[in-house]
């Protein structure tokens, strides 16, 4: 295929508002996977993807479509689906020209639309509006589209509309994309220039890499070079996505496909990096930008002897997660763990349930924490992961700023929940930068938010104050200076490090006597008194206590049978594995740390 019969294109679209349903049907329509195949929504492939009914991974597939009596070759390119990973979105995305954007005929534009749009828009593609789902009754399609022409200034004079479900006007999408998506800007006799834009561990063949071929042609056999490592690799093998890996003798300029180069760690495959053939080097693509963690938060095994076991599954894990920073931390309360860093927090809860069902066991996941910076008056500066790291009083003296992260929070919703919304913006620190009316009775705001505090509540109450009628996404911007605290709980007078937490001071004497209340609630009584406290920077603000009991669950079966004496008590041993024994005795159950995760 020549690249003017190449057509490279991605859907975006809200989270539900049916991205998988119309990739299966164009793959359907094109003969690619067949109708009756079990295997439905083949681009959502991992099974935490299926139950959760999101993409956190981008699944590419290749179709060849007749328009006009010609072949085209159609590389759909598919986005991850979640805010957290904006930057894979918008690499998929920059390996693309055209995009559909896909928008829900019933609830119209939401905060994903408006974030995804403007990541096509500033990597210049054709961007295709298509009103989905209008085979419901709720549908208002014409509605939608002036929604679409006032916030996007696209032309919908002739928009699709279809049903991806019933398959209604679907055998319109291709023949508008080809007509409206440039064909690559590829130059076949150039040196070979490839976009990395998205990678795999297989156990068989190892990395297995996706890359968009701009210029000049790759074969097996060839030798490329990373643009940002500077390692050098041998093709074994390449072919495209059809859906699945097809082998084939070379890719050509223009197309795209999978890769493999005998590369042992996705941790080398760079998402936005520029391959290029050894001894002639090119230009590398612009906005490559290394993996960066934006949530951090401890994991440790609730029994210490298990730290090899979860070590073990968390190398298999993030052998196919590159995306996740592992580092090991040690704590006195809880020993030897690892600090683990995400993209998001949907990415480390995504994260958390995998290496549940890897590791077959619960984890300690302390409360997560942005990365925050100091700066000391000396100029030097240093970031802090984990609250632990948090200078201490005497060190106080040397600061001379703390900074935290901030973004920018995209809100749609129907506007009778303004009030309810800038109270909870405000409530968290926002301050309003935009507010428009998308049509008549939706608005979308634009609130600056300290990353910190979208990372907790915010989202569960954005969606309980609005019934689940507010939509929510956000951009990183930078740092801002801010007037940080730790928080410490002391039981029995000793202050555990894994629960401490960093918060804004107009927030900290509230936090302290929430998070000392609920660990209240969550803490059984043991053989002695346990006091908590919360302190402030060393001032402690609150104080709460658990009377002491004398436990003895045998003794409701006095003069029992010794068999269910037994069973009894390997029922408390086992009850005994989820809690942690801190310095002094104090137990402290797993939940305590879910508790105080949840944030305040
Ligand atoms: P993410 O993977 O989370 O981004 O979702 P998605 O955009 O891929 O949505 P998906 O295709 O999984 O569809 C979400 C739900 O909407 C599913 O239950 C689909 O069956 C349904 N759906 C998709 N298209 C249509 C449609 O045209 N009509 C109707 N009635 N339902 C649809």
């Amino acid at each position: 295929f020549p690249p003017e019969r190449v057509r490279n294109f991605s859907i975006i679209a809200h989270i539900d508002h049916g991205k998988s349903t119309l990739a299966d049907r164009l793959l359907e329509l094109t003969g690619t996977i067949s109708k009756d195949s079990v295997n439905k929504q083949v681009l959502d492939k991992l099974k935490v993807e299926r139950e959760r009914g999101i993409t956190v991974k981008a699944q590419t597939a290749s179709m060849i479509y007749n328009h006009k009596g010609e072949d085209y070759l159609l590389n759909l390119i598919d986005t991850p689906g979640h805010v957290d990973f904006s930057y894979e979105v918008s690499r998929s995305l920059a390996a693309c020209q055209g995009t559909v954007l896909l928008v829900d005929s019933c609830q119209g534009i939401q905060a994903q639309t408006v974030a995804n749009f403007f990541l096509a828009f500033g990597e210049d593609l054709n961007i295709i509006p298509v009103l989905n789902k209008i085979d419901l009754p709720g549908a208002d399609p014409e509605k939608v589209s002036r929604q679409i022409e006032t916030t996007f200034e696209l032309d919908v004079s002739n928009v699709l509309a279809i049903s991806a479900k019933t398959g209604l006007g679907v055998k319109d999408v291709l023949p508008r994309i080809i007509e409206q998506v440039d064909a690559p800007n590829a130059d076949a006799s150039a040196p070979f220039r490839g976009l990395l834009f998205d990678s795999w561990y297989d156990k068989f063949v190892g990395v297995v890499c996706l890359v968009a071929v701009r210029d000049g042609n790759l074969r097996k056999g060839d030798r490329i070079v990373s643009a940002h490592t500077r390692n050098s690799y041998e093709v074994t093998d390449l072919g495209i996505m059809f859906p699945n890996q097809v082998s084939t003798a070379s890719l050509e300029s223009g197309q795209v496909g999978y890769v493999v180069l005998g590369m042992k760690t996705t941790r080398d495959a760079h998402i936005g990096d520029t391959f290029y053939r050894e001894g002639s080097p090119v230009e590398a693509f612009p906005g490559f930008e290394p993996a960066k963690s934006m949530v951090f938060a401890g994991m440790y095994p609730i029994d210490s002897v298990d730290y090899t076991k979860l070590q073990e599954a968390l190398d298999r894990l993030t052998l196919n997660d590159a995306s996740v920073s592992v580092a090991k931390e040690s704590s006195v309360a809880l020993g030897q763990g690892f600090r683990l860093g995400f993209l998001g927090t949907l990415h480390m809860d995504v994260f958390r349930e995998r290496l549940e069902e890897e590791y077959d066991s619960t984890v300690i996941n302390t409360a997560p924490t942005v990365p925050y910076i100091v700066k000391y008056t000396n100029g030097t500066e240093k970031i802090i992961r984990n609250p632990a790291q948090f200078p201490d009083m005497e060190e106080h003296a040397k600061v001379a700023a703390f900074l935290e992260p901030m973004v920018s929070g995209t809100l749609v919703f129907p506007s009778e929940y303004l009030g309810p919304l800038m109270d909870l913006c405000g409530a968290h620190r926002g301050e309003q930068q935009d507010y428009t009316f998308i049509d008549d009775n939706r608005v979308m705001m634009k609130y600056a938010l300290p990353m910190s505090e979208i990372l907790t509540d915010f989202y569960d109450q954005l969606k309980s104050r609005t019934s689940g009628y507010a939509s929510f996404d956000y951009e990183e911007i930078g740092y801002e200076a801010a007037d940080l605290v730790k928080v410490n709980i002391l039981l029995n007078g000793k202050a555990v490090d894994a629960l401490a937490t960093i918060v804004h001071r107009s927030a900290a004497d509230r936090v302290a006597k929430d998070w000392a209340k609920r660990l209240k609630g969550v803490m059984s009584r043991q053989l002695f008194e346990i006091t908590i406290q919360a302190a402030v920077n060393n001032r402690v603000v609150c104080r709460e206590s658990i009377t002491a009991v004398r436990k003895d669950v045998t003794a409701k079966c006095y003069g029992g049978d010794i068999t269910r004496r037994m069973k009894l008590l390997d029922k408390q041993k086992a009850g005994k594995k989820r809690l942690k024994t801190m310095a002094g005795g104090v137990q402290l159950p797993q939940e305590a740390f879910l508790t105080l995760m949840r944030g305040s």
